[in-house]
């Protein structure tokens, strides 16, 4: 894979979510625009990402096109106004021989694609895997992988195989991202049965990590699927689902519509200290170290001997904390968490509170499927 990219989980926006195949020129523009103008890219949100559908047909020498009618200046002219706009490009395309909405697939045509992709200025790639009848994952991945590479622009892959085959287990050296789990919905806590699939709800994905951090790193990183912040869950839910992405050090690909969302949703996506907790530069991922009386505590070491700790309250009720400050070891990354030794300050994330101590114990209330968040420091 390209190196010396998603040194910390990829930050962006992607169509999917909010306008599936309601793709175009127009939308791709006012959604770069919209990331501008909210300070969403100040705050380092920079990929734009087109899904799928928005592709025209191959012609005769097997090059694909863009929709002419959705997108009538073509892929180099938007990449082109992108960029102007200080964000990067993302595009979709699928190992087999569609994709998942039905459109060309890339089988057969990876190098060619990859080159055609790099002509135009694309900055990062979607590359899912539906219609594959016949193809081993990680072959298929590695083929697209060397075509990126053979066509030498920085493209950041993002690996849509939905953790049948275990992309964790080979993705390291193949590509920057690989999502761990079939499609995310919005709604906390939930499963929808299609029958041959499901989608998720926010906590259904959340369990699906389980065991997977070891995988992750610098530059390749677990995908839970991208943000429904915005989308229609209440902002307790959007707070603790953005909270738990964070702990996660997972890609942060908002999939709202950034131009008509409220002033509440951009306050979560944009909130500091929760992005500086994931994409803190040691890229460890979060663990979840205890689940007792339907709060789970999750801990994520931070550089210089800092620490993120969430409480996640899971139930319909507010959950009152009585938390004793005691050593956490994470057995991974052989860090500890020592306040016996040390005294950090507690920070709050989400509220502009006065920072405590680990000296005294913590109290506070857990609003239902809410969190408390708080960045801990050693203090001098
Ligand atoms: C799959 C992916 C989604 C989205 C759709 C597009 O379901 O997992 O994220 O890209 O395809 O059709």
């Amino acid at each position: 894979k390209y190196p010396g990219l998603a040194a910390t989980p990829p930050m962006g926006w992607n169509s999917w979510n909010k306008f599936a195949c309601n793709v175009s020129e127009a939308l791709i523009k006012q959604m770069a625009d919209a990331m501008v103008t909210t300070g969403m890219r100040d705050a380092g949100y920079t990929y734009i990402n087109i899904d799928d559908c928005w592709h025209g047909d191959r012609d005769s020498l097997g090059f694909i096109h863009p929709d002419t009618k959705r997108f009538p200046s073509g892929m180099k002219a938007l990449a082109d106004y992108i960029h102007s706009k200080g964000l990067k490009l993302g595009i979709y395309s699928d190992a087999g021989s569609q994709t998942c909405g039905g459109r060309p697939g890339s089988r057969g045509y990876e190098f060619q694609d990859a080159l055609t992709y790099a002509s135009w200025g694309v900055d990062y790639l979607k590359y899912d895997w539906c219609n594959t009848e016949g193809l081993k994952a990680e072959g298929a991945y590695k083929t697209i992988t060397a075509a990126l590479r053979k066509a030498g622009r920085p493209i950041v892959l993002s690996i849509c195989e939905w953790g049948n085959d275990t992309p964790w287990a080979w993705g390291q050296n193949v590509g920057h991202l690989w999502r761990t789990t079939g499609d995310i919905y919005n709604c906390f806590d939930c499963i929808e049965d299609h029958g041959t699939w499901k989608s998720f709800g926010v906590m259904a994905i959340l369990d699906k990590q389980e065991g997977l951090r070891k995988y992750a790193g610098p530059g390749h990183w677990n995908d839970p699927d991208m943000l429904e912040v915005g989308n229609g869950m209440p902002a307790n839910e959007d707070r603790a689902h953005f909270s738990m992405w964070c702990m996660l050090a997972a890609p942060l690909i908002s999939g709202n519509d950034l131009k008509n969302m409220t002033p509440q949703t951009l306050a979560i996506l944009t909130n500091k200290q929760a992005l500086a907790i994931n994409q803190d530069t040691l890229g460890i991922q979060g663990f979840k170290h205890t689940a007792k009386d339907s709060v789970d505590t999750w801990y994520k070491p931070l550089a210089d001997g800092a620490w993120a700790v969430c409480f996640l309250n899971r139930s319909s009720k507010p959950v009152a904390l009585n938390h004793n400050w005691t050593i956490v070891t994470d057995t991974l990354s052989h860090r500890d968490f020592n306040p016996t030794q040390e005294k950090y300050s507690v920070q709050n994330v989400w509220e502009n509170k006065k920072a405590t101590t680990t000296n005294t114990p913590l109290q506070a209330v857990v609003p239902a499927h809410d969190v408390l968040m708080l960045r801990l420091v050693k203090m001098k």
